[in-house]
């Protein structure tokens, strides 16, 4: 539903340039929705005001619902008007809600409408339609002022939605709203993604915002995306970071010369005594560091830390035996705890395929 391809952009700022993109290829796809995270200064921001061009990237494709916008814009009169009419299809929705003081709840909403020439009477009827939906029919003539944040931001989705898109936009729409509201807020645009088909990309640097709604997940740093898939895969992939700050556990190794390893179980291997058979098997005592059991994307999953004596040479087997039972193992570098990840990802997908046996 929404493709960038090569995407980039850099902005001139005080005769230096700023590369916020850097490359951005994301595949969004049509009624998912699409968490993308990473810290301050990643390209967030960009990549989804690129998106609706908002901004005007320097370089590479934006498609959305099979119209390449990237094509579309800065080319003759009727491209504009097909662009404007591309772009009324994709709402957004913004952190600090953009709504207008001096308008009514309902005129908030109406604004769109207005821009697209609808009539008055039509106008109206599908404001107080869209308040409805998004529980506000009571609050149609307050004034902002008058609501609170998780309010005013319902009245903001209520607005992006007024052009009838195919697709909403959400930069930290919740980002501004207490952990309650959140939720309600998050809830909300669920809703709308499974019962309008909405497809639905949000930016965010929560990530329990991601493990509430998305379907898929990408990481960006530094204007790239470092790692992208829906959050099943994400999950079953060694040394995902994503995966890795999804579902975090934790927990130290009690000395020198212990090998540390996360497992994870999916589905049947959840149910198999696959601990107490290792421990069996090769006559090893086992060491429980941490463990957890969560439902992350819809999908109940467990990881558990355990450690092993001596170092990895001695314990090559073992790790074998693991992943021969259908569990995924990921080796715990010493310094590095599970939930802050300090190697870059390349280096890490180096070492762990150094580490993989078979
Ligand atoms: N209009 C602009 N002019 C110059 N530089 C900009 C502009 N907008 C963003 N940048 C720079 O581009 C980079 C990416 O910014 P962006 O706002 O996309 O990040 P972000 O991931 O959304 O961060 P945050 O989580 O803080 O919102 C930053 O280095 C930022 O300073
Ligand atoms: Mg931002």
């Amino acid at each position: 539903m929404i493709t960038t391809t090569g995407l980039t952009k850099v902005y001139r700022s005080r005769g230096r340039d700023i590369t916020a993109l850097d490359g951005v290829d994301l595949h969004v796809r049509e009624g998912e929705v699409f968490g993308v995270i990473g810290r301050s200064g990643a390209g967030k921001s960009s990549l989804i005001r690129c998106v609706n061009l908002l901004e005007r990237p320097t370089s590479g494709s934006v498609v959305v619902d099979g119209t390449d916008l990237t094509a579309l814009a800065g080319r003759g009169n009727r491209a504009g008007k097909e662009l404007r009419r591309a772009r009324s299809r994709i709402g957004m929705v913004f952190q600090h809600f953009n709504l207008l003081s001096s308008r009514t709840v309902r005129d908030n909403v109406e604004l769109p409408l207005e821009i697209l020439g609808v009539s008055g009477a039509e106008r109206s009827r599908r404001a107080l339609e869209l308040l409805d939906l998004v529980g506000l029919a009571d609050k149609a003539r307050a004034y902002p002022a008058q609501l609170s944040g998780g309010q005013k931001q319902r009245v903001g989705i209520a607005r992006a939605l007024a052009g009838d898109p195919k697709v909403l936009l959400s930069d930290e729409a919740t980002s501004a709203l207490d952990p309650e509201t959140t939720r309600s807020v998050l809830q909300l645009l669920r809703d709308l993604n499974r019962e309008l088909g909405l497809t639905v990309l949000l930016i965010t640097h929560e990530m329990d915002v991601v493990k509430t709604v998305c379907d898929s997940a990408a990481l960006m740093r530094r204007g790239r995306i470092v790692e992208s898939g829906t959050v099943g895969e994400l999950l079953a992939t060694p040394g995902s970071e994503l995966a890795r700050e999804l579902f975090p556990v934790t927990g130290d190794a009690s000395g020198p010369d212990r090998t540390v390893l996360d497992v994870t179980f999916h589905g049947d291997a959840a149910t198999q005594p696959v601990i107490s058979q290792l421990s069996r098997t090769y006559n090893i005592d086992i060491s429980i560091l941490g463990a957890a059991m969560d439902t992350v994307g819809g999908r109940q999953i467990g990881r558990m830390r355990i450690e092993l004596p001596g170092g990895y040479e001695t314990n090559v087997v073992p790790v074998g035996f693991l992943r021969e039972q259908g569990l995924q193992v990921d080796v715990v570098d010493d310094d590095a705890p599970a939930s802050v990840p300090v190697r870059s990802n390349a280096a890490r997908g180096a070492a762990l395929v150094k580490e993989t046996v078979k």
